[in-house]
């Protein structure tokens, strides 16, 4: 039976997830479909533009994000999914939403801070902005529940703030969303580098499982994974066991188990074989999620129909919103 909880998540257009995001973000999408009325699923392209990027390579990272939520189990049918500028209600909200943020907040979130810095050439508005699309985002759908990673954060406290002092200003229109952090994939580390979190931007090439790796390179990135010197060497978790630690947690979110029942399957087990039981396992757990990827990807006019039939959807109940708003701001004509 579904609930009356509706959970909205936007996900940047990349080809390369990696097996934290994985099984951080995407299986709790897979899951939030039972529960989410409806649950609703974005593919951010609009947010894309803020920084560098090739316009013809977008459409096509926004045609693999697609390919990989829907082999990775989302079903169009029941949830909706879709490219954020096919709905141009979001950008609307934006603008309006705008009049309610505060500047100097803007000016001060970390990732604005952190992304600046990294700007070769332009620092654009929309970097700045960035925030206030993302409120838009989940305020045009009055969603409940928002499942995203721990970075998100301070996006999510913006957000809450805009709709707050939207209902102050305008009357109570807007749901403040919650923030819903996934308690195991945020915790995915580099399997070369532990101390860090997986990440296609951040971590090591060789310590970053792609979902869509061939299986023998997941293989082969598991085995050379960094362990410890432990004497005598223990699968367990623990101070200074990062790597054991991390591939032990992985295991478990793969086999829907605990840590300790891995644990005690491997007790007795070398480091060099339990890499390769990790390994096989997520290569096994991943290869149907690559094979069902190729199929979709190659036929770009089925991922273009199931976006479309998407935007669809969200765009009737962004609407509702967006003539609530703009009657309760005085925009528009009288009765919108
Ligand atoms: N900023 C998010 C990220 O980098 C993506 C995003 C855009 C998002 N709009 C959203 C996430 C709305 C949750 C809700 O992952």
């Amino acid at each position: 039976m579904r609930g009356i909880v509706r959970i909205f998540s936007g996900i940047q257009p990349t080809g390369r997830k990696h097996l934290g995001n994985y099984i951080g973000a995407i299986t709790q999408y897979v899951a939030g479909q039972d529960r989410g009325n409806p649950a609703i699923y974005c593919i951010v392209d609009l947010h894309a533009t803020t920084v560098a990027y090739d316009p013809a390579e977008l459409r096509e990272r926004v045609l693999d994000t697609t390919a990989i939520l829907i082999a990775a189990g989302l079903d169009p049918d029941r949830c909706v999914l879709f490219r954020q500028g096919d709905v141009a209600e979001h950008t609307e909200l934006c603008w309006l939403l705008s009049s309610v943020t505060e500047l100097g907040r803007l000016n001060r979130m970390h990732q604005f801070r952190d992304k600046s810095v990294a700007q070769r050439e332009l620092v654009s508005a929309g970097l700045l902005m960035y925030p206030v699309l993302q409120a838009a985002d989940v305020l045009v759908y009055r969603a409940h529940e928002v499942p995203v990673g721990e970075d998100q954060r301070e996006h999510l406290e913006l957000m809450r703030d805009v709709a707050e002092r939207f209902n102050a200003r305008y009357g109570d229109l807007l749901v403040v969303p919650k923030h819903r952090i996934p308690e195991v994939g945020a915790r995915v580390r580099d399997l070369q580098e532990p101390e860090r979190k997986m990440s296609t931007t951040g971590g090591t090439p060789q310590g970053t499982v792609l979902v869509l790796d061939e299986p023998n390179v997941v293989l082969k990135k598991f085995k050379r994974a960094v362990t410890d010197s432990e004497d005598p060497p223990t699968i367990r978790r623990g101070a200074g066991k990062a790597g054991i630690t991390n591939l032990i947690e992985i295991l478990a979110s793969v086999r829907g188990s605990e840590p300790a029942d891995v644990e005690r399957d491997f007790a007795n087990a070398r480091y060099g074989d339990f890499k390769v039981a990790v390994g096989e396992e997520v290569a096994a757990w991943l290869a149907p999620v690559r094979e069902r990827y190729e199929a979709l990807r190659a036929d770009e006019d089925a991922l273009e129909g199931a976006l479309a039939a998407g935007a669809g959807k969200a765009r009737a109940l962004a609407s509702e919103t967006l003539r609530d708003v703009r009657r309760a701001m005085g925009v528009g004509p009288p009765g919108g």
